[in-house]
C-alpha cells in the first residue's frame, strides 16, 4: 500500500484530541498525525510531546504534509491557515463553520486557482454528512427547503430545560463540560453557530451564498418560565430551528429562530446534542437525517470521512453555483410568529401586519401576530431586550415540513 497520509493538524482542543483518537481506530484511513500546531506549546497534551509546534511553518513548510486538518476555535487565525495551505496546493478539511461561513467565496476561488480542495462536512451537523449529501445527491431542481435543528448546546439546553426540569444556566454549564458548546457559548444559543451552518448548507443546497450579516438570526438566550409553560399547555416543544426554502417564482428565504414544534414533526423528537435535519423536495416529500451534532467523536468522524474521501481526491465541485437558474434570496415573506415581552412595550413598536392572539398579565404578556421577515430584521435590536423572546409559530409551511 501506498504511504501513509500525512496530516498536519491544526488545534487540539475538544475536536482536535477526538480527530487523533479517531485516527487511531481506523486504520483503512491509512493515516497518521505528523505534527500539530497549538498555541501553547507547554500545556500538557494526551499526545507525545515531539508531535507538537507552535509554529504554523513547521506544518506548512513540511514537504511531506499531504493533508491539512483545521480545527481550531479562531476563524480569523483559522481562515489565515486555510487560505495559505490553498494558496500552496496543499488540501485542507476544517470544522470550522464561522470560517467558511464568512470567507466561502474567497475559499471556492482559492480551490480553483490552486487546484486544490477544502472539504468541511464537520463544519455542520457533526456526524450527520449533510454537505456531501447535499452536493452529490439533491442535484437538481426538486429541492425545496433544508430546515433543521443544526445546533447541538442549544438542544441540548433546551431538552434539559423542558423536559428535565433544568435551569438554564445549569444546562449551559453542563454543555460546555461536555464539550458541545463553543469555546464563546454565545455563538450557540444566540443562533450564530446554526447561522453558519446555514450557509454553508445553503450553498450545497441551491448554490448560492448570503452572506450571514443579511440572514434574520434569533436564539434561546432570553427564553422564559413563561414560554415554556405556554409551549407544554399547547403541546409544543420549543427548538431552535435554522432554515432554508424556496417561497415562490426563483426565490428562497431562510432564517435561524426558535420554534414551536408539534409532535409529529421529525425534530420534535431530535432532543439532546442530537441534530436532525429534514430534507424537502418535489417528487420525494420529505427525507430526514438525524445524528449527534456536538462532541468530540462524533465531529472527529466526520473529519475521518472527509480525510478517507481526500484520498480517493475527492472534492466539491459547487455545480449549483454554475447553473443559470439559480433562486434569489428574499425576506420579503411573511412569518407569524410569537413574542412574549414584559417591559418592552411590543405591540407597538413592531410592525405586524395583523395581530392573531394578544395576552397581557402582571407578570408577562405575548402576542402572536404576522409580520414581514424584512420588519422582523429591520427591528431586531428591539428584539434583543432582555424582556422579550421571539418564536416562530411555524405558520410558514406548516403541513410540509
Ligand atoms: N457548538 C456546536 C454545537 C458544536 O453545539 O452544535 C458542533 O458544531
Amino acid at each position: 500500500m501506498d504511504k501513509k497520509l500525512q496530516i498536519g493538524l491544526f488545534g487540539f482542543g475538544t475536536v482536535g484530541q477526538g480527530i487523533y483518537r479517531v485516527i487511531e481506530k481506523a486504520p483503512n484511513a491509512h493515516a497518521e498525525i505528523r505534527r500539530i500546531c497549538v498555541r501553547d506549546i507547554t500545556r500538557h497534551r494526551s499526545a507525545p510531546a515531539r508531535l507538537f509546534t507552535d509554529q504554523a511553518a513547521d506544518i506548512l513548510d513540511d514537504p511531506d504534509t499531504d493533508l491539512i486538518v483545521e480545527v481550531i476555535d479562531n476563524a480569523e487565525a483559522s481562515f489565515s491557515i486555510v487560505s495559505e495551505a490553498l494558496r500552496r496546493g496543499i488540501p485542507v478539511v476544517s470544522g470550522n463553520k464561522a470560517m467558511i461561513a464568512r470567507h466561502l467565496p474567497e475559499l471556492i476561488e482559492l480551490q480553483k486557482l490552486n487546484n486544490t480542495a477544502l472539504l468541511y462536512d464537520a463544519s455542520s451537523c457533526g456526524s450527520i454528512p449533510v454537505i456531501r449529501n447535499l452536493e452529490e445527491y439533491y442535484d437538481n431542481d426538486l429541492l425545496l427547503e433544508v430546515k433543521g435543528i443544526l445546533n447541538g448546546s442549544s438542544n441540548y439546553i433546551l431538552s434539559r430545560v423542558f423536559d428535565h426540569g433544568e435551569s438554564y444556566s445549569d444546562a449551559l454549564a453542563k454543555a460546555q463540560a461536555l464539550g458541545f458548546a463553543e469555546s464563546d457559548p454565545t455563538f450557540d444559543i444566540e443562533g450564530f453557530d446554526s447561522l453558519f451552518k446555514l450557509v454553508i448548507i445553503t450553498v450545497h443546497a441551491l448554490g448560492v451564498y448570503v452572506n450571514p450579516d443579511q440572514i434574520f438570526t434569533y436564539g434561546i438566550s432570553t427564553i422564559h418560565d413563561s414560554d415554556i409553560r405556554y409551549a407544554r399547555e399547547k403541546g409544543v416543544k420549543i427548538k431552535l430551528v435554522a432554515q432554508v426554502a424556496k417561497v415562490g417564482k426563483g426565490k428562497f428565504t431562510m432564517f435561524v429562530m426558535p420554534e414551536f414544534v408539534r409532535p409529529g414533526k421529525y425534530i420534535y423528537s431530535v432532543d439532546d446534542e442530537y441534530n436532525g435535519v429534514v430534507i424537502r423536495g418535489e417528487c420525494y416529500d420529505r427525507q430526514f437525517m438525524f445524528g449527534k451534532g456536538a462532541g468530540a467523536l462524533p465531529t472527529a468522524s466526520s473529519i475521518l470521512s472527509d480525510i478517507m474521501a481526500r484520498r480517493h481526491d475527492y472534492r466539491y465541485e459547487y455545480k449549483k453555483m454554475h447553473y443559470l437558474d439559480r433562486p434569489a434570496y428574499t425576506a420579503d415573506i411573511d412569518l407569524r410568529i410569537y413574542v412574549r415581552y414584559s417591559s418592552t412595550p411590543v405591540p407597538d413598536l413592531l410592525p405586524f401586519r395583523s395581530i392573531r392572539e394578544q395576552y397581557i398579565s402582571e407578570e408577562s404578556c405575548y402576542v402572536i401576530g404576522d409580520i414581514n421577515l424584512e420588519d422582523l430584521r429591520a427591528n431586531r435590536d428591539l428584539l434583543s431586550a432582555p424582556d422579550v423572546f421571539v418564536a416562530n409559530t411555524s405558520g410558514f409551511f406548516e403541513d410540509l415540513d
